[in-house]
């Protein structure tokens, strides 16, 4: 695109793509008692992946910091398979409180996500693990467990080294050591699986292998992560994952749980459970946050469409997935690339567009002292006094297209940057609703907030201003709910402002 070509019909699709992805001050404040509803709703019967399923997890402990010894792990997330080897002890490593022994990464392929032989392979990956660090094992607590093996075992019982297993989707379970998968997330398929018990699944596969390991506790990844972050912080109340999913769990008070049935009350009392929420299902009936129209084409070629509505607005699958559908229709209205045989068969080809790609876009001209990266670039002339292009330019001749013109580095700038700041403001504000279903261990003094939240996710640590947006809301949406309910006042506004990177410092600053 020559660059003095009309640019005005390029600036209006900017202008409507920002509106359709705006959020309105109404819709913000309409979220955190809609999200509070459906928690309290999860917690006192069991639903379906319609609705925040809120997943008793059976951790009922907070760590205290003291625990120590090795300990074996494996962790399946959305995108890898990992199994790693501990020592934990405070008092050895006083920065991190543990040391990674031995650590295996195995990336999940797209067949594995979908052929319905995940978990044999995780067997695979295990035995393989097993072959590579056996000696390492060896002054692992072991336990003698009968073994369901057919024909690898001489004996009927062997010694086994005891493993926990996070598992990074919803499953329902009745102790802390067995997880009946809900359904897949992610874009991970394979009927088969769902409704069964994922411990005695893998269990099974284990020992058909003749791997001596034994399954003793089955986590969410957010439950482990909340745990672990507890080990260094004692007052982490909730977690976040903004990865390839996204996802938070927090410390309920066990009376809360109406579901599990506990009848009397001094069974409960003063007792906690950590609860998955699963809150990527946030809004699966659509009276909330209003879906722009790339939203809606992603659920419809997604293989669970109409589910996961949080999720698919926040997490790291989706966000480079949305930014692909808005480019493929920029090119498509004949906006930008005006060069065919120079665009990359990325920009054509569904979840191609990887998200560490818009990172790396966002992170021009992001620098340390910027709160948010777009804060000074609201016109291509902006744009391009605010440093030399040179490294977007390769990123995006690399990833999307060979020759791109500064406007167009600047309209697929503004493209990830307008997908990503509503993902950083929805997942603060659900963040904000979880610190403020319990509203007795916050208090004000807890500055900044985020504080005592565990975070972790490619998503979070990757994106330019992910980290500052997030503070800045939760702090600010926590503090004016807490006050307003001090004061007995409902938060309400008949304000229409739309909340933009330009001004959502201001909008949420308060008064008080
Ligand atoms: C998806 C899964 C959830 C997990 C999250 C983060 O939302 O359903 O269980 O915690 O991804 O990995």
């Amino acid at each position: 695109m020559a660059e003095n070509s009309n640019q005005q019909p390029l600036l209006e699709f900017l202008s409507e793509l920002e509106t359709s992805f705006a959020l309105s001050v109404p819709v913000c404040l309409n979220f955190v008692p809609s999200f509070l509803m459906e928690m309290q709703n999860g917690l006192v019967q069991h639903l379906s992946n319609e609705h925040l399923q809120m997943l008793a997890s059976h951790v009922t402990t907070r760590p205290t910091g003291s625990e120590q010894g090795k300990c074996l792990s494996m962790d399946l997330g959305g995108t890898n398979f990992r199994i790693c080897l501990y020592d934990f002890d405070q008092s050895k490593y006083p920065t991190s409180g543990y040391f990674i022994l031995k650590r295996q990464k195995y990336l999940i392929s797209n067949s594995v996500k979908t052929n319905g032989l995940l978990i044999d392979w995780m067997a695979y990956c295990t035995l393989q693990f097993l072959n590579d660090y056996y000696v390492d094992l060896q002054d692992l607590e072991t336990e003698t467990s009968s073994s369901s093996a057919p024909s690898n075992s001489n004996s009927d019982s062997k010694e086994t080294f005891r493993c926990g297993l996070t598992f990074s989707f919803p499953i329902k379970q009745s102790s802390i050591s067995s997880g009946i998968l809900q359904s897949w997330t992610k874009g991970f398929q394979g009927p088969e699986i769902v409704g069964k018990d994922i411990v005695s699944l893998f269990q099974q596969k284990l020992d058909e292998k003749g791997a001596n390991i034994k399954i003793v506790a089955i986590t969410n990844d957010t439950v482990s992560l909340l745990v672990a972050s507890g080990y260094f912080n004692q007052s982490s109340q909730m977690s976040i994952i903004i990865g390839t999913g996204n996802n938070g769990c927090y410390w309920e008070s066990l009376h809360n749980v109406k579901k599990l049935g506990h009848e009397a009350p001094e069974s409960t009392k003063g007792k906690e459970m950590v609860i998955n929420i699963e809150w990527g299902a946030f809004d699966n009936s659509n009276a909330i946050i209003p879906l722009s129209k790339f939203d809606k084409s992603l659920h419809d070629s997604s293989p669970t469409p109409g589910f996961q509505k949080l999720e698919k607005m926040i997490s790291g699958l989706y966000i480079g997935e949305i930014v692909r559908i808005i480019l493929e229709d920029l090119v498509s209205s004949g906006l930008i690339f005006s060069e065919s045989s120079l665009i990359s068969p990325t920009v054509f080809s569904p979840y191609a567009l990887d998200t560490e790609v818009v990172s790396k876009i966002l992170s021009f001209p992001f620098t340390e002292n910027k709160r948010f990266p777009l804060a000074e670039s609201n016109s291509v002339e902006d744009f391009t006094r605010l440093g030399s292009l040179e490294t977007l330019r390769e990123i995006i001749k690399s990833n999307i297209y060979s020759d791109p013109s500064d406007l167009e580095l600047y309209v697929i700038y503004r493209v990830c940057s307008v997908v990503t700041f509503r993902a950083m403001i929805l997942c603060s504000l659900a963040a904000s609703s979880v610190l403020l279903k319990r509203p007795d261990v916050l208090s004000l003094d807890h500055s900044p907030v985020p504080r005592i939240i565990g975070i972790e996710g490619s998503v979070y640590n990757n994106i330019p201003g992910f980290s500052s947006v997030l503070s800045f809301v939760v702090n600010n949406v926590v503090k004016a709910h807490i006050i307003a309910q001090k004061n007995q006042n409902k938060i309400t506004s008949n304000n229409q402002t739309i909340i933009t990177p330009f001004n959502v410092f201001e909008t949420f600053e308060l008064d008080n």
